[in-house]
């Protein structure tokens, strides 16, 4: 029986057990999915551990995504430009480190708005660390213009200038990006700002919304914040972050396993378990 995982810290209100552990079962594969918490003192440790105890592969989170890097053996291309680790598989002797949560979202946007997002005119908000998953991501499957706004616009130029997959890239703030927000097509959300206790909060305000454009937040709890309730009231189509989520985990799924699990139940179990 094959064994994979999480580590993190906090962990236990992970959904990934629960997740992966269902896809396991629908599909008879033989294999088991822990969370593990792992505390920061303990990281190198318990990739070793993991190691010696033959575990498969396994799911990295906060805070330990960069952390990682190091005690790995190979990292991919995309992980390597983010300078993060969501997912490592393992390869013989090697761990091998991608990150999963940027193609996660290209692939949710895919299935729940358009196949071909090469040519939106992208904004994203925000430029943590989720953010420069996300732009990365997009940049390298070939969206040409992406345009980075943050409340503190040094880290926005920080990203828009090393840009490593080439796109077409303007740093603005926050008020620049509300005034000029009807040439954009596709809305990023990336910041932590509409999370509890900050569920009246938004980074920007969204009057001059194109409702033609599509609107995402990477946040799915609260389950619509209030940027996504202000873009749904101005008549745009809208998308949470749920489907990143599992998307994110899909993909470490295939990884894994060689297989396709069926994404449908995936979001249909978590969703059940959001209340
Ligand atoms: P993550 O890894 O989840 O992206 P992060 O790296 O801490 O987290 O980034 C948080 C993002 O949310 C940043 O873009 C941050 O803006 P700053 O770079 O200016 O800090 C943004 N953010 C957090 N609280 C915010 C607030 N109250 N208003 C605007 N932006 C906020």
């Amino acid at each position: 029986r094959e064994l994979y995982g999480v580590i993190g810290d906090p962990i236990a209100h992970s959904m990934s057990p629960l997740m992966h552990n269902d896809a396991f079962k629908a599909l008879h594969y033989d294999a088991d999915y822990h969370a593990f918490h792992v505390t920061p003192d303990n990281l190198e440790a318990a990739v070793k551990g993991m190691k010696a105890i033959g575990v498969s592969g396994f799911n990295v989170t906060i805070p330990h995504k960069t952390a990682i890097i190091p005690y790995l053996d190979e990292i991919d291309p995309l992980a390597e430009a983010i300078g993060a680790v969501n997912t490592v598989v393992r390869k013989g002797t090697k761990w091998i480190g991608y990150n999963t949560d940027g193609p996660g979202f290209i692939q949710s946007l895919k299935e729940d708005w358009k196949e071909d997002v090469t040519n939106e005119h992208v904004l994203v908000v925000g430029a943590g660390g989720a953010a420069k998953a996300i732009y990365y991501a997009l940049a390298q499957s070939g969206v040409k213009q992406i345009d980075i706004c943050n409340r503190t616009l040094e880290k926005a130029i920080a990203l828009q200038q090393a840009n490593p997959f080439h796109c077409q890239s303007k740093a603005i703030t926050l008020q620049d990006a509300e005034e000029c927000l009807a040439q954009y097509s596709l809305i990023v959300q990336t910041t932590s700002i509409g999370m509890h206790p900050n569920v009246h909060l938004q980074p920007i305000s969204l009057k001059h919304l194109n409702v033609n454009a599509y609107v995402a937040d990477i946040i799915y709890n609260p389950f619509e914040t209030a940027f996504l309730a202000e873009a749904k009231r101005l008549g745009a189509n809208i998308q949470n972050g749920l489907g990143m989520f599992i998307y994110q985990g899909a993909i470490a799924f295939e990884k894994w396993t060689g297989q396709t699990p069926d994404v449908k139940r995936m979001k249909q179990i978590v969703m059940d378990k959001l209340g």
